[in-house]
């Protein structure tokens, strides 16, 4: 079966041709990261507007590059939430009337779903159940994947994204954005060890994330750095707190900051990830989203993971951001399995 996958849910305007829901024939990700970096992140309005202009030619590329007519394709999927209204709402409006006019059936996507079934475009073995670690410039969760319609979430993020903390810690460290491949390579061949940030919520059998601490704990050290206080006292605020020559100045002391950051993210995540995949029995953990891009992570989650006979699948890193390929082989199980949705299904911001 063929299947277009839409995904307009944040700041990726992307469209992909998949078919019988593993074998990508196109992949077509337009990115605004270039439009949002002077704001330090995304602006949803800017965004939507965005979406609106990239959509119709990033479908008919994919069409193209595809070597597919309209009327070859034989269903939609497009990402319905979670995600930014605004955003989703172009994607949602686009595939509606594409169904409409083709008249055949589209399906409204779980966007965390459709990155745990991003593994499945690379790994064909991959059987279920198994467990998986979504974690995102927007999300850190765990779920439990029974079966296609049989997905729980068992595990969350109380307040910041893990991609989130990365993004504002790097912005507090006055890096720029998006913060996560910054802090990656800041890290790289710095030791870690000489500074140790909290880890939260790490009694025995929590699997849920909070990283708002260890973003506090970092603007303290950053303050105790250079003697200086966060504007307002408010922690949340995080701009960067000195000047551009005094953080080039101490880049050595910024990156050692930015390591022990960087690790207390990743031995949380390791430490979940894997307690989760033993407490459901599951041989293996797909780790996606922005954040499995992580060299660290990566490293970490594999060492540790052979130790306890648990292998993580980590699909490629084009295929952990955001994209439509994976969209598409969610609804393609989700057709698979007999689901579809009528016209009238809404956005939704949570889900
Ligand atoms: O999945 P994604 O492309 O978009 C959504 O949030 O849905 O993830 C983007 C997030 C950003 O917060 C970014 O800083 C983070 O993923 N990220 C990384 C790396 N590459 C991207 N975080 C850590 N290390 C990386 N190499
Ligand atoms: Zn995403």
């Amino acid at each position: 079966m063929l299947v277009l996958g839409i995904e307009t849910s944040c700041d990726e305007t992307a469209a992909s041709v998949v078919r019988d829901g593993t074998r990508i024939l196109s992949d077509v990700v337009v990115s605004q990261m270039e439009i949002h970096r002077e704001f330090g992140g995304v602006v949803p309005e800017l965004a939507s507007r965005k979406h609106i202009q990239a959509i119709s030619l990033v479908v008919e590329e994919a069409l193209e590059r595809a070597n597919i007519a309209p009327e070859q394709i034989e269903a939609i999927g497009v990402t319905r939430g979670p995600g930014l209204i605004g955003c989703l709402l172009v994607g949602i409006a686009t595939a509606k009337g594409m169904a409409l006019a083709l008249g055949i059936p589209i399906c409204g996507v779980h966007h965390l779903h459709a990155h745990l079934f991003a593994a499945l475009l690379d790994r064909t073995d991959l059987t279920f159940p198994f467990v998986g670690l979504v974690v995102s410039g927007g999300h850190t969760s765990l779920f439990h994947v029974k079966g296609p319609l049989d997905i729980e979430l068992v595990g969350k993020t109380r307040d910041d994204a893990a991609g989130e903390a990365f993004d504002k810690v790097a912005k507090l460290l006055g890096l720029g954005y998006p913060g996560g491949p910054i802090i990656e390579e800041e890290a790289r061949g710095i030791e870690p060890g000489t500074l140790r940030f909290p880890r939260a919520l790490m009694e025995k059998d929590s699997l849920d994330f909070s990283f708002s601490g260890l973003k506090t704990a970092v603007l303290k050290s950053v303050e105790g750095l250079f003697d200086v206080k966060q504007r307002n006292d408010r922690a949340g605020s995080f701009h960067p707190l000195v000047s551009p020559v005094r953080l080039q100045e101490a880049r050595n002391e910024i990156r050692v900051v930015a390591t022990a950051f960087q690790e207390a993210v990743v031995e949380t995540l390791v430490v979940k990830g894997l307690r989760c995949a033993e407490k459901y029995a599951s041989e293996k953990l797909v780790v996606c989203g922005g954040v499995a891009a992580n060299r660290a992570l990566r490293e970490r989650m594999t060492k540790e993971g052979t130790r306890l006979g648990i292998e993580p699948v980590f699909p490629p890193i084009r295929l952990c951001t955001d994209n439509a390929a994976m969209v598409a082989a969610r609804a393609s199980a989700l057709l698979a399995a007999g689901e579809t949705d009528d016209l009238g299904f809404g956005a939704l911001s949570r889900w």
